[in-house]
C-alpha cells in the first residue's frame, strides 16, 4: 500500500511530519537510491527502499496484543500439522501475524495472550521474570494438608523440581476438590503433572490469571484487544520489557530531525482503550 513519504518517515520515528518534510525538501531522503524532493511523493514501504542519512527506514509494524478465553479442544499454535482447531480460528483475521504467548494444552481452557511483539513474548516467558499464572483445577480426591504443603514447597517432576506454588482449596466434596494453583514457571502440562504426581489427577483445568490480567468480562471463546494500561502492566510484570521502538538508535539527523518520543513509546492505535483500529469495541465470540 502506498503512503506519503513524510508519513512513512514520521510513523517510523525518523522525525516529526514537519521535520520530515524539511528533510525531503533538502534532498536528504533517497527513494531507491535517488533523492526525492517533491513533497507528497508516495512510496510503497514493502517494495521501495527509503534511506535517510545512509540508513534504511523500515515501516513500523503495528504492535497488537489480544487476550482470548480459549475453550477446550483448540491447540495453542498458529498451524496444526494434524489439522486440529487452532486458537487462530478464535480470533479471525487481524491484519497482522499474531503468535500465542506460551501455550495452554488442548484440554485446558482459559486465558491466552497472542501478540506480534516478540520482545514482550520473550520477556513474559522468561523464567527469570517468574510471571505468575493462576489456574483453577478440579481434581479427583481431597488433597491432605501434607499434600498441599508438598505442592507449596515444590515437587520433583521428571524434568526437574518445580518452584513453590501457591495453592488454595476453593471447594471440596466427597469425590473431589477445586483448587486454585499459581505457578511461576511455564513447563509443558505442568499443573496437570504436578497434581497427578501427588495423586490427584485433574479433570478440569482453566487458566484464570496471567500476571496482572484476568478473564473479567470475557466469555468462553471471546477475545479482545488489550488496552494501553493493560499492556503497560504486562510489561512491568515482565521485568519492564521495553515498548517497541521505531528506531532504536538516534537518527543520523538529530538536530534537524530528532526522533519523536511518541513513535518510540506509544502503543499501537489498536492497543488503545480496548478499541479496534476503526474505534469500535471489539469483543467477539467464536467456538463454543
Ligand atoms: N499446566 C497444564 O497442565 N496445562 C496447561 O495448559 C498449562 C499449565
Amino acid at each position: 500500500m502506498q503512503v506519503r513519504l513524510q508519513k512513512l518517515l514520521a510513523d517510523a520515528g525518523v522525525a516529526s511530519r514537519r521535520a520530515s518534510e524539511k528533510l525531503i525538501s533538502e534532498g536528504r531522503v533517497l527513494v531507491n537510491g535517488q533523492p526525492v524532493t517533491q513533497l507528497g511523493t508516495k512510496v510503497d514501504p514493502e517494495t521501495d527502499r527509503v534511506e535517510v542519512g545512509g540508513r534504511v527506514v523500515r515501516p513500523v509494524e503495528e504492535r497488537v496484543c489480544v487476550i482470548v478465553n480459549k475453550p477446550r479442544g483448540y491447540v495453542s499454535t498458529v498451524k496444526d500439522p494434524e489439522g486440529r482447531r487452532t486458537v487462530m480460528e478464535l480470533i479471525g483475521h487481524m491484519g497482522v501475524r499474531l503468535y500465542p504467548v506460551g501455550r495452554l494444552d488442548m484440554d485446558t481452557e482459559g486465558l491466552l495472550l497472542l501478540t506480534n511483539d516478540g520482545e514482550l513474548t520473550n520477556a513474559l516467558l522468561h523464567p527469570r521474570h517468574e510471571v505468575p499464572k493462576t489456574y483453577v483445577a478440579e481434581v479427583d480426591g481431597l488433597p491432605t494438608p501434607e499434600t498441599l504443603s508438598r505442592l507449596r514447597r515444590g515437587i520433583r517432576l521428571e524434568d526437574g523440581p518445580t518452584s513453590p506454588a501457591e495453592v488454595k482449596v476453593l471447594k471440596s466434596t466427597e469425590r473431589g476438590a477445586t483448587l486454585s494453583i499459581t505457578i511461576h514457571e511455564g513447563r509443558n502440562r505442568q499443573v496437570r503433572r504436578m497434581l497427578e504426581a501427588v495423586g490427584h489427577p485433574v479433570s478440569f483445568l482453566k487458566r484464570v490469571r496471567f500476571g496482572p490480567l484476568d478473564l473479567h468480562g470475557l466469555k468462553l471463546g471471546q477475545h479482545r484487544f488489550l488496552n494501553m494500561a493493560e499492556v503497560a502492566r504486562l510489561r512491568a510484570a515482565a521485568g519492564g520489557a521495553r515498548a517497541p521502538r521505531a528506531m532504536r538508535r538516534r537518527s543520523p539527523d538529530a538536530g534537524t530531525a530528532a526522533p519523536r518520543a511518541s513513535a518510540q513509546t506509544s502503543p499501537p492505535r489498536s492497543n488503545q482503550a480496548g478499541l479496534t483500529r476503526s474505534g469500535s469495541k471489539r469483543v467477539t465470540r467464536r467456538g463454543k
